[in-house]
C-alpha cells in the first residue's frame, strides 16, 4: 500500500465541494445578516465597513451595500484621515473591479470615491481607465467613468478628442472610440453661446442622445471629413456609419408647447407639445381672462400615462358665448415657457401655435456630404450603410424635393437587406407622414392625404391635431393605435384597401362624424366599440369587412352605435 496516493472518488469529491459550498453560503448569509442588523440600527462603525466589504468583493453587484457603505464612511472620515480612509477606498474597489469590470456598483462607487478624496490622482485614474478599456474596448462603464474623470481633472475636451483622433487613426473599426466621441462632442460648446451658426435642423425624431448641446458646424464639417476617410477606407464598416448617423442626428427639437386648441362648443382647450410630458406633474397652468383655473388634464387615450397631446375642460358656461372675447394662456411652468390664444366673438374656437416643426435649414456642409455619399454609392451600389446615409442626407436637405429618390433607394435597402425589410417599411413609412405633414404645411389646409404610399405604420400623430380629413386609403396598416386620439379635430376618415383589425385610436373624437373602412380585416363588433365613444358619429362604411358576414349584423350595429345613421355593411 505504501507509495500510493489516496485517489478520492469522484462522489467525495463533490460531496466535498458541496460542504464547501454550503460553508461559503452560511458565512454569506450571516455577514449579510449583521450588515442589515447594524443597518437597521444605524450602526456605522469599522465592522459594519468590514462586512460590507466582504459580501461586495463576493457580489459587486449589490447596490444597497454600496449605498449603507457611503453612509457608515461619511460618518467616520475625520478631516486628518480623509485621504488615507479613501485611498484605501480606492483599492478596494480596484479590487473589485479585477473581479467584475463591468460592475456598474464598483465603477459608480470609485467616482464618489474619487470625488471625495482630497487630493485625487486624476492621472492614475485615467491609466486605469486605459488599462481597462484595452481588455474590453466595448466596457461603456469604464467609458462613463473615463468621461467623469475627464470633466472632474479638467483635462480639455480637445484633448480627448484628440485621444480618440489617434484610436480611430490607428483602427477605423474602433466602435468604443466613436462612441465614445459622440458623448465628447457635445462638451466642446456646454450652454454658452458658440460662434458657429446654429446647425442645421434635422428630423425632430433622430438622436437619441444629444445630451442637450448642440455641436457648432465647424466642428462638425470636421468630423464629417474625419468619417468620410474611415467610410472610403471601409465602406462595409458599421462603427464610421453610425457615429455618421448620430451626427446627422443631433439637433434636438425645443421644448415648447407647440399648439393649443380651443373648443367653445367643447369647452375644452386641447395642448400639443413637442415631446412626451405628464402634463398634471409639469406644472401645466391654464389662464383664463386673467384667473387661473382649476383644471384636471388628461391625455388623450386612457393608456398614456406621457403623452405629447393633453386636454382639460373648463368650467361650464366660461366660454360658450359666442358673443364674448376671451384670452387664454396655457404656461408649462417648469420650462419657462407658454402660448397665448384669443378667442374672438362670433368664432367657434381658436387654434395657436405652429403644429409642426419639420422645418429644415439647409447647409452647404450637408450639401457636400450627399455628393461624397453619391461618390461612394457609384462604387458600391449594394451598400446598405451608404444607401441609409444617403436617405438621412437627402431628408435633411429637402425632403420633398428628394422624395422620390428616397423611394427608390428604399425599394434597393429592401432588396440588399432583405431582413429588415419591415424597419425599412416603417422608416420609409415615418418619412412619407413627414413629407405630408410639409406639404400640408406649405399649401395651408387641414387635409392629410397619404394613400397608396405602402404605409405600414403611423406616427407623428401628435402634429396632426388641427387636421379635419385624413385619407389612408390602399396602404397596409393593421390598426389605428391609441396615438390616433390626438386628432382632436377629425370630422371625416378613409382609411379603405388596409389590413385594420383594430380601431384603439378612435378614441372620443370629438368632431368624428365619418368613417370609411371599406375592405379591412375587422371581424368583430367589439373591434367597433372604440366608436360608442365618439360623439358626432353618422356614417359609417364596412363594405368588404369579415364582419358583414355575420348574421343579424344590423341590427347588433344599430344599437352598439345608435347616433350612426348611414351604416353601409
Ligand atoms: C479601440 O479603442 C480603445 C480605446 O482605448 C483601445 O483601447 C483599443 O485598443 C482600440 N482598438 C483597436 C482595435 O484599435
Ligand atoms: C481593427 O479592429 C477590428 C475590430 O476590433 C479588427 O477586426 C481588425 O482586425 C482591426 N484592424 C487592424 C488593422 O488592426
Ligand atoms: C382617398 O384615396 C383613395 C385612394 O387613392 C382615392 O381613391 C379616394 O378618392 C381618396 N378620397 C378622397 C376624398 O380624395
Ligand atoms: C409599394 O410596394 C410595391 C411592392 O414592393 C412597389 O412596387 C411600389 O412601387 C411601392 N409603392 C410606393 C409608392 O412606394
Amino acid at each position: 500500500q505504501h507509495g500510493r496516493v489516496k485517489v478520492k472518488s469522484t462522489a467525495q469529491q463533490e460531496e466535498e465541494k458541496r460542504k464547501e459550498r454550503e460553508k461559503k453560503l452560511k458565512v454569506y448569509l450571516s455577514a449579510r445578516d449583521a450588515v442589515f442588523s447594524k443597518k437597521s440600527n444605524g450602526v456605522l462603525d469599522e465592522e459594519a465597513l468590514q462586512l460590507t466589504q466582504q459580501l461586495l468583493s463576493s457580489n459587486p453587484d449589490f447596490a444597497t451595500l454600496w449605498n449603507f457603505r457611503r453612509e457608515i464612511l461619511l460618518h467616520l472620515e475625520t478631516e486628518e484621515e480623509m485621504q488615507k480612509l479613501y485611498e484605501l477606498e480606492l483599492l478596494f474597489t480596484e479590487s473589485c473591479l479585477k473581479v467584475n469590470p463591468k460592475s456598474y456598483g464598483s465603477w459608480h462607487h470609485r467616482g464618489w470615491v474619487s470625488s471625495r478624496l482630497p487630493r485625487p490622482d486624476w492621472p492614475r485614474e485615467l491609466s486605469l481607465c486605459d488599462r481597462c478599456l484595452s481588455v474590453d474596448e466595448r466596457n461603456f462603464h469604464c467609458w462613463d467613468y473615463r468621461r467623469f474623470v475627464v470633466k472632474a481633472s479638467g483635462v480639455p475636451v480637445s484633448q480627448e478628442l484628440r485621444f480618440t483622433d489617434r484610436l480611430i487613426g490607428s483602427n477605423f473599426s474602433n466602435y468604443s472610440s466613436w462612441h465614445y466621441r459622440s458623448t465628447l462632442l457635445p462638451l466642446l460648446q456646454p450652454g454658452t453661446p458658440s460662434p458657429c451658426r446654429k446647425p442645421a435642423h434635422v428630423s425632430p425624431t433622430a438622436s437619441p442622445q444629444t445630451h442637450g448641446h448642440r455641436v457648432c458646424e465647424e466642428q462638425l464639417l470636421k468630423e464629417y471629413e474625419l468619417v468620410q476617410n474611415a467610410f472610403f477606407t471601409d465602406p462595409n464598416d458599421q462603427s464610421a456609419w453610425f457615429y455618421y448617423r448620430w451626427l446627422l442626428g443631433r439637433a434636438e427639437r425645443e421644448e415648447m408647447i407647440s399648439c393649443v386648441y380651443v373648443s367653445r362648443e367643447g369647452e375644452r382647450v386641447t395642448v400639443a407639445f413637442s415631446k412626451l410630458v405628464n402634463a398634471p406633474a409639469e406644472g401645466l397652468v391654464l389662464v383664463l381672462d386673467g384667473q387661473p383655473q382649476q383644471v384636471e388634464w388628461r391625455s388623450v387615450h386612457p393608456l398614456f400615462r406621457h403623452s405629447p397631446v393633453w386636454l382639460c375642460e373648463l368650467p361650464p358656461g366660461s366660454i360658450s358665448d359666442i358673443n364674448n372675447e376671451h384670452n387664454l394662456t396655457v404656461h408649462w411652468t417648469e420650462k419657462h415657457t407658454h402660448r397665448d390664444c384669443a378667442l374672438y366673438t362670433g368664432r367657434d374656437g381658436c387654434e395657436c401655435g405652429e403644429v409642426s416643426e419639420l422645418s429644415i435649414e439647409k447647409t452647404s456642409v450637408l450639401q457636400s456630404e450627399l455628393q461624397s455619399c453619391g461618390q461612394l454609392l457609384e462604387l458600391e451600389p449594394q451598400n446598405k450603410w451608404c444607401l441609409l446615409t444617403t436617405i438621412l442626407l437627402m431628408r435633411a436637405l429637402d425632403p420633398l424635393g428628394h422624395e422620390r429618390e428616397t423611394l427608390a433607394h428604399f425599394q434597393t435597402l429592401k432588396e440588399v437587406d432583405p431582413m429588415r425589410s419591415s424597419y425599412y417599411s416603417d422608416l420609409c413609412s415615418k418619412f412619407m407622414i413627414e413629407n405630408t405633414i410639409l406639404k400640408m404645411e406649405y399649401a395651408e389646409v387641414r387635409v392629410f392625404s397619404l394613400s397608396d404610399k405602402n404605409l405600414s405604420t403611423l406616427c407623428h400623430l401628435d402634429q396632426l391635431l388641427l387636421v379635419t380629413h385624413i385619407n389612408l386609403s390602399s396602404n397596409q396598416l393593421l390598426k389605428l393605435p391609441p396615438q390616433f386620439a390626438m386628432l382632436h379635430c377629425l370630422k371625416v376618415l378613409e382609411a379603405d384597401n388596409n389590413a385594420i383589425e383594430n380601431l384603439e385610436g378612435l378614441y372620443q373624437l370629438p368632431k368624428l362624424e365619418d368613417v370609411s373602412l371599406r375592405n379591412n380585416h375587422i371581424s368583430k363588433l367589439s373591434t367597433l366599440e372604440p366608436l360608442v365613444s365618439c360623439p358626432k358619429l353618422i356614417r359609417l362604411d364596412l363594405r368588404g369587412n369579415p364582419i358583414t358576414k355575420t348574421a343579424n349584423i344590423q341590427a347588433e350595429l344599430a344599437q352598439l352605435l345608435p347616433s350612426v345613421t348611414d351604416l353601409l355593411i
